[in-house]
């Protein structure tokens, strides 16, 4: 349907897209593939609808991978760049990104490799894998009532994926001066890390990536000064000291499958599941945005996008390949 009219915060909206897509031009060295709204028109134009149909199609099949999905654009972009690492399997002699640490919930990789399927029947050997979770992790968040932004492409695959390198991911247990410098090293902002934190407005956590805060903050018992009481008695129950449930976990927040900025509303009272996402609120760089995004959800829409087209910049290469299978170098 055609928008006869453009309301204030859609134009700012636009406005403020411009503007980062001319940032995102001007930092970009020489040295990395500089890439396009328009990338596949001429050699793919039915490329996004091919990945949408596929992203959609799994997420009514499980609800679970729209917050996959998006996570692991995350995860690959922070280790070696945006270059689908994080697809490669383990091979002999080589563990990869897959299999390292951290890779608890980063799941739902068939739904990338079966779109690749897809996209290698229509238009062989031309969009990237990388691409493809970049694209999906858009559609995630439009499909779950959020922003919806135009994906820069051209990004090339890697070939090198090493399980130890994931430890330079930040951690739950991070504080705000950490996070800050992990975000700086791949030319990101203060601004970034909190409107990408807000990432954390779908999905789900296991008990053992917040239940320190509980437990064993500082003695034992004593929970993370930070946490309300009342949310920490709930996260108590659902994540026992001595919890056998390997399942067992906590939504990240009160609405899960949607998209939306009351992630930043509950870090306001305290109720914050990650001691990363909580600290944002403990530390006077943060704070403010923090409380402008959860007064104002277009604010964070637009902040959102902005923030993903800089996420999906971050070590773009140039001399990568185009992957025929996401799981193996060619
Ligand atoms: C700021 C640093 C970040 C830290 C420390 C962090 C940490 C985590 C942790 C520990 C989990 C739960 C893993 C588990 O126990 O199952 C998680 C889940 C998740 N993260 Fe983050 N994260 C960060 C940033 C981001 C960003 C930038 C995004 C995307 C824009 C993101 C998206 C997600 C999503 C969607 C989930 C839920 C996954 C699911 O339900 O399967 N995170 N994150
Ligand atoms: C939709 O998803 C289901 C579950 O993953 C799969 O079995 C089916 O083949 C998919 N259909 C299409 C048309 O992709
Ligand atoms: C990583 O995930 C795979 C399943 O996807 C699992 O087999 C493996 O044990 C996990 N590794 C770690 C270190 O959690
Ligand atoms: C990771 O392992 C590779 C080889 O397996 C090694 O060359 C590299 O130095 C290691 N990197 C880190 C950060 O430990
Ligand atoms: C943040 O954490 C780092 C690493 O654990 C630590 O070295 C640093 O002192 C902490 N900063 C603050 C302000 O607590
Ligand atoms: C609590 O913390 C101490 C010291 O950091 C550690 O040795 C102990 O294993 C922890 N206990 C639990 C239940 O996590
Ligand atoms: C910690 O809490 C558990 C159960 O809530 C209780 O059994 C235990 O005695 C407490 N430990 C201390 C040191 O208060």
């Amino acid at each position: 349907m055609a928008k006869l009219s453009i309301s204030f915060s859609q134009s700012k909206m636009i406005m403020s897209t411009i503007v980062a897509y001319i940032l995102i031009l001007s930092v970009v060295p020489f040295s990395e593939a500089v890439l396009s709204a328009h990338y596949y028109d001429q050699t793919c134009p039915q490329a996004e609808n091919i990945i949408y149909q596929t992203v959609r199609n799994a997420s009514i099949y499980d609800p679970k991978v729209p917050a996959r999905l998006l996570r692991m654009f995350f995860h690959d972009c922070f280790i070696r760049g945006c270059d689908a690492s994080l697809l490669l399997d383990s091979t002999t002699g080589n563990k990869a990104e897959k299999d390292g640490p951290p890779n608890i919930s980063v799941r739902s990789f068939y739904v990338i490799d079966d779109a690749k399927t897809k996209l290698e029947k229509a238009c062989p050997h031309t969009v990237s894998c990388a691409d493809v979770i970049a694209i999906a992790a858009r559609d995630v968040v439009a499909m779950s009532q959020g922003p919806w932004w135009n994906v820069l492409k051209g990004r090339k695959d890697g070939r090198v994926s090493l399980a130890n390198e994931t430890i330079n991911l930040p951690s739950p247990f991070s504080n705000t001066s950490t996070l800050i410098k992990s975000f700086a090293k791949r030319g990101l902002g203060v601004k970034d890390l909190v409107a990408l934190s807000g990432g954390h407005t779908l999905g789900f956590s296991h008990c053992s990536s917040f239940s320190a805060r509980l437990h064993n903050f500082s003695t034992e018992n004593f929970s993370d000064p930070s946490i309300n009481s009342e949310f920490a008695m709930n996260l108590k129950k659902k994540c026992p000291i001595h919890n056998k449930d390997h399942n067992a976990g906590e939504f990240l927040d009160s609405t899960s499958s949607t998209f939306d900025n009351d992630y930043y509303k509950r870090i306001t009272m305290g109720k914050g599941v990650f001691g990363s996402d909580q600290a944002l609120y403990g530390d006077q760089r943060t704070r403010s945005i923090v409380d402008s995004f959860a007064k104002d959800r277009n604010l964070f829409f637009s902040e959102f996008a902005i923030s993903m087209v800089k996420l999906g910049n971050v070590g773009v290469i140039e001399n990568g390949e185009i992957r025929v299978k996401c799981s193996i170098v060619n």
